[in-house]
């Protein structure tokens, strides 16, 4: 009924502004059509007397004039006739001639002429036909009483509303049933839903009930859609407490083991003792807070001096040092392992093959037969460090693509996630490598494997598609070979929020005054800086010449700003290294000679490894930082320069070949190739007003802070839960349906199966 009355009203409104808009034009129609016609009557009076009246008029016979208008005056519409002279004066009429007529109210030419006039007060057509006389031209004058044609205006008005109501009404009628049959299948297709409902909570609720294999499914079920809720809320506040939580609710009692080559914490023996030591690689600077966090078991290749001094009877030792919260568990290997397996394969194949910096890569098959052996020699590491059958092991990096099918052989029930640490390369490039086929299947051992970026995670399903027989869903990312599944997700990797290397930082003012200060500098110097290990990827000659060039087209920085490069050295052992560091001296001696003075040299290059503290308090001192990678899977220096500058100051100039520029965009961005650009993006840094950069810089720390490490971790241990669980209940299922169907079977093997 509601309806009804709505349409109704909307209808009755519809017509009303018809009305409005129309009418006005109808009446008006209707008059001039009824006006043409009174004028087409004239004409017809006045041909079929013209001759009579030039002889009557040529007669002056004006009784006969007179009844022959009285005749004329017979047709109901004429209202009256009359001769007006030539001297405008009304020399014959008909008897009801209003009184107030004059010659003068109409147009008078030798042209029939139609005018409207008011006569005895009603609207009135005079026509004005010219007929000569002897005295002068004369004019019949034919007066019509257009009220009439104002009747029939009115009258074609009431017909318009009357037509137009009766559409409204149709119309509103027809639209109101369509729309009642409309509402009655929606209510209809609702009420269905919510019994769906119902029903499927009250089979949920009978599953509680029920002992057994389907309460079990049943909990693992509920359980998995918590799992779920929590992937999806992984966007705020990610904390080490919150990965905790999360660990230990949705992953309890599980094992963690981390297998990376590098170890966290190197103890090297010095001149005065044993020396701890942090490396500088952005897999520890990762790895490390969330060990911290979740505790576990971290394997890796035990290479300091003295790292064989400080562990117990089984290569073991709680970190960290100051607090210990997690185990490393050292793994010797032999000099001749190291060549093969890290230098030899991983850093003079893989390395250069993954990033595409112009370096040949170099293939020995006794490299690839020392890379075997060593992945073999983690494996039988991790076996034995794992106390039980399903542990969740994560796999760092491309020392070890063998590792994770061995595993899986040995721990079938292990959770294996791998993330590779540098880029995929495309399968073109790939297709090189001459053990391609054996890395990929044994990559394809994990059980997630993560890339930093989606176009990595693309270049690997591609490679694969393109060498390896399996079956890729990529609607789901994931890839199958022998019956097993592995899912190729990205996770940008980051570092923990807030740093612990800020923690005990002085202000950022004392930072600057005592860097200067150390490296001689006066105080209100512009100090541009880059810190990394020296490596042929980081665009460290690149970065040199962008200053060369900055400082001969704008040489006004001359002494006034430094570049300083602190190089930590690396993979010593390899040419391509030694080489690199060769050119880089000689560049920064060739620079500072060119623009160099007394007491001024522009480059400052400093080959040595610094802890992360002091790598903090240099990125507050300086007035931008430089990552220039030629090709970088992430990069985390632009990270924790960010996050070191809690003053909301300083320019980052980032490599858009870095994994960083996808998420930090605020960053200058710059083609590291292109030294002029380079340059003229330093210059760019030097002139930035400080609302600039706290605008950049604030945007960039917000994006540091939420998307920091436990969200990277807690992403992908959140997904192995999730895949742990699923696994779980498809297994129960099978082993329900074999030993008693139940009705609701089928239901539960959809909301296992579907994601
Ligand atoms: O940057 C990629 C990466 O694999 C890091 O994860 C790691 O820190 C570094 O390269 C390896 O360096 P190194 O050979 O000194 O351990």
């Amino acid at each position: 009924m509601k309806l009804i009355v709505r349409y109704g009203t909307v209808a009755l409104a519809i017509v009303a502004t018809a009305i409005l808009v129309i009418s006005p034009f109808a009446t008006s129609f209707v008059e001039q059509w009824s006006r043409r016609d009174v004028e087409l009557r004239s004409k017809l009076v006045f041909n079929s007397v013209r001759n009579e009246m030039s002889n009557l008029l040529a007669a002056n016979a004006t009784a006969q004039i007179g009844a022959l208008f009285e005749q004329l005056a017979l047709d109901e519409r004429l209202l009256a006739i009359g001769f007006c002279d030539s001297n405008a004066v009304l020399r014959h009429s008909n008897k009801v001639m209003p009184a107030d007529f004059s010659c003068q109210q109409v147009a008078r030419s030798d042209q029939e002429s139609f005018s409207t006039i008011q006569s005895a007060g009603r609207p009135t057509v005079a026509g004005s036909f010219p007929i000569p006389t002897d005295a002068g031209p004369g004019h019949l004058i034919l007066l019509h009483d257009l009220t009439f044609a104002q009747e029939r205006g009115a009258q074609a008005r009431g017909w318009l509303m009357i037509a137009l109501a009766i559409v409204a009404l149709v119309g509103a009628a027809l639209a109101s049933l369509i729309a009642l049959f409309i509402m009655r299948r929606w209510l209809q297709s609702v009420r269905s839903a919510i019994e769906e409902v119902k029903n499927g909570r009250r089979d949920r609720d009978e599953m509680v009930e029920s002992p057994g294999v389907a309460g079990e499914i049943q909990r693992l079920i509920r359980n998995l859609d918590e799992t779920r809720r929590l992937i999806d809320a992984a966007y705020t506040d990610w904390n080490p407490e919150t990965l905790r939580r999360a660990l230990a609710s949705q992953l309890p009692n599980t094992e963690i083991i981390v297998v990376s080559n590098r170890e966290p914490y190197i103890h090297n023996r010095g001149p005065n003792g044993i020396l701890l030591q942090t490396p500088a690689s952005g897999l520890v600077a990762a790895i490390e807070p969330v060990m911290r966090a979740c505790g576990g078991t971290w394997i890796a290749h035990g290479s300091g001096s003295a790292d064989r001094e400080i562990v117990d009877a089984h290569d073991r030792i709680r970190v960290p040092p100051a607090s210990p919260t997690y185990t490393l568990r050292r793994v010797w290997l032999s000099e001749e392992e190291r060549d093969g397996y890290y230098y030899g394969f991983a850093n003079e194949g893989l390395w250069p093959l993954c990033h595409i910096a112009f370096v040949r890569p170099r293939f020995r098959e006794s490299d690839w037969d020392q890379y075997r052996a060593v992945n073999a020699r983690f494996a039988d590491a991790v076996v034995k460090e794992a106390t039980r059958p399903d542990p969740i092991i994560l796999v760092q990096d491309y020392h070890f693509a063998l590792l994770p099918k061995m595993l899986r052989e040995r721990l079938p029930e292990a959770t294996i996630i791998t993330f590779w640490h540098i880029p995929w390369p495309n399968s073109e490039v790939f297709s090189i490598c001459p053990w391609k086929e054996e890395i990929i299947s044994g990559l394809l051992g994990s059980t997630v494997l993560g890339f930093h970026t989606q176009f990595h995670c693309n270049n690997f399903i591609d490679t694969v598609d393109r060498f390896v027989q399996s079956r890729i869903d990529r609607e789901h990312a994931s890839i199958t070979i022998g019956g097993h599944e592995t899912f190729v997700r990205p996770y940008p990797i980051s570092i923990e929020w807030p740093p612990a290397a800020l923690a005990g930082q002085k202000p950022v003012r004392e930072c600057r005054k005592s860097v200067r200060a150390r490296l001689g500098l006066a105080d209100d110097i512009c100090l541009g800086i880059g810190i990394e290990r020296f490596d042929y990827t980081k665009g460290i000659i690149d970065r040199m010449l962008s200053v060369d060039r900055l400082l001969t087209i704008h040489p006004e920085w001359k002494k006034s700003f430094v570049f300083l490069q602190i190089a930590a050295p690396t993979r010593s052992k390899l040419s391509a290294y030694i080489d690199l560091q060769a050119e880089a001296q000689a560049l920064a001696e060739q620079i500072n000679a060119r623009h160099g003075s007394e007491g001024y040299k522009p480059i400052l290059l400093l080959i040595e490894h610094y802890e992360p503290e002091r790598v903090f308090e240099l990125f507050r001192a300086a007035d931008l930082c430089v990552v220039s990678s030629l090709h970088d899977g992430m990069n985390l220096v632009a990270k924790e320069f960010v996050a070191s500058r809690d003053d909301e100051c300083g320019v980052l100039i980032l490599s858009s070949f870095a994994g960083a520029s996808r998420e930090l965009s605020e960053a200058l961005i710059v083609n590291p190739y292109d030294s002029h650009a380079m340059s003229e993006t330093l210059q760019r840094a030097l002139y930035m007003p400080k609302v600039e950069q706290q605008a950049r810089m604030q945007v960039m720390r917000n994006i540091v802070r939420a998307r920091n490490v436990h969200r990277w971790a807690g992403q992908m241990l959140l997904e192995a839960a999730q895949l742990r669980k699923r696994h779980e209940i498809m297994r129960m299922t099978s082993q329900e349906r074999s030993s008693a169907p139940a009705p609701s079977r089928s239901r539960i093997v959809k909301l296992a199966v579907t994601k």
